[in-house]
C-alpha cells in the first residue's frame, strides 16, 4: 500500500477516550498531519441530514459521496478545520444528534468503502508522518500502519469527560444522558459486521482512565520515536 514514504501512526478507539487530544498532541509534537477520520464521518452524516437521505438509504448515500468534497484546513491558532463543499461545518458535526447520525451512517458498507481513498489520500500527501484517529485505521485503513495504538477509558471515565465539554459548550445534557448515548453508540461501533470496533492484533492498548493528558502523549510520542530511531537504522 503505498503512502509516499509517510510514516503512519494509528490511533484507534471508542469515543470519549481523549483520541482527539492525544491525537492532535502527538501530532503536533511530532511534526505529523493529523487526519481526524470521525470528522469525515460526522461530516457525511450531516450532509445526509441536511439532504434528507435515510441512513440505510445506499443508493442515496452513494450518490451523495459522490457529489460532495471534504477538505481539511488549518484552523488559525492551532488544530483543524472541516470543510464540506467549501463551507465550514466544524461546529455543526459535533452535536449530539450528528454523533447518533455518524454513528449510522458509519455502519454501512457502501459509505465505509466510499471513504477509504479519501481516508488514504490525505496520509499519503501527509509528507513525513500522519496521525490518523479512528476505528478501523490500524485494522482496515492502514493493517500496515507503523505505529498502532488503542486508546480506551472506562465507559464511566469517557461519559463525564465527554458530559464536560457538552456542558462547557452550553448543552443542557445530563451525564445520564451522556452515558446511554455513549453505550449505545458502543455497541453498535463494536457489534456491526462492517468494521467493528476492535484493537489491531499489533495495537499498543493506552488505558487513559488514571493517567494525565501529558502521561498519555509522552507514551505514545515515545513508542513511536524508538519505532522512527530503529527504522532509522534498519534502513
Ligand atoms: O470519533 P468520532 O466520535 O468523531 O466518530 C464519529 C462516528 O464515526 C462514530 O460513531 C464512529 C464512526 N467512525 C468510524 O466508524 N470509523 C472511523 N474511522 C471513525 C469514526
Amino acid at each position: 500500500m503505498s503512502r509516499g514514504g509517510a510514516f503512519l501512526v494509528a490511533i484507534d478507539g471508542p469515543a470519549g477516550a481523549g483520541k482527539s487530544t492525544v491525537s492532535r498532541r502527538v501530532a503536533e509534537r511530532l511534526g505529523f498531519a493529523m487526519v481526524d477520520t470521525g470528522a469525515i464521518y460526522r461530516t457525511v452524516a450531516w450532509a445526509a441530514v441536511r439532504d434528507g437521505i435515510a441512513f440505510d438509504d445506499d443508493a442515496g448515500l452513494a450518490g451523495l459521496l459522490g457529489r460532495i468534497r471534504i477538505e481539511f484546513r488549518p484552523r488559525p491558532g492551532g488544530g483543524q478545520l472541516v470543510f464540506l463543499d467549501g463551507a465550514d461545518v466544524s461546529a455543526a458535526i459535533r452535536t449530539p444528534e450528528i454523533s447518533r447520525a455518524a454513528s449510522s451512517v458509519s455502519a454501512r458498507q457502501v459509505v465505509r468503502d466510499g471513504l477509504l481513498e479519501l481516508q488514504r489520500r490525505l496520509a499519503r500527501g501527509a509528507g513525513k508522518g500522519a496521525v490518523l484517529e479512528g476505528r478501523d485505521i490500524g485494522t482496515v485503513v492502514f493493517p500496515d500502519a507503523e505505529a498502532k495504538f488503542f486508546v480506551t477509558a472506562r465507559p464511566d471515565v469517557r461519559a463525564a469527560r465527554r458530559h464536560a465539554e457538552l456542558s462547557a459548550r452550553g448543552d443542557a445534557i445530563t451525564l445520564a444522558e451522556v452515558l446511554a448515548d455513549q453505550n449505545q453508540r458502543d455497541k453498535d461501533d463494536m457489534e456491526r459486521a462492517i468494521a467493528p470496533l476492535r484493537p489491531a492484533d499489533d495495537a499498543v492498548v493506552v488505558d487513559t482512565s488514571d493517567l494525565s493528558m501529558d502521561e498519555v502523549v509522552d507514551r505514545i510520542v515515545g513508542e513511536v520515536e524508538s519505532r522512527l530511531a530503529s527504522g532509522t537504522l534498519r534502513g
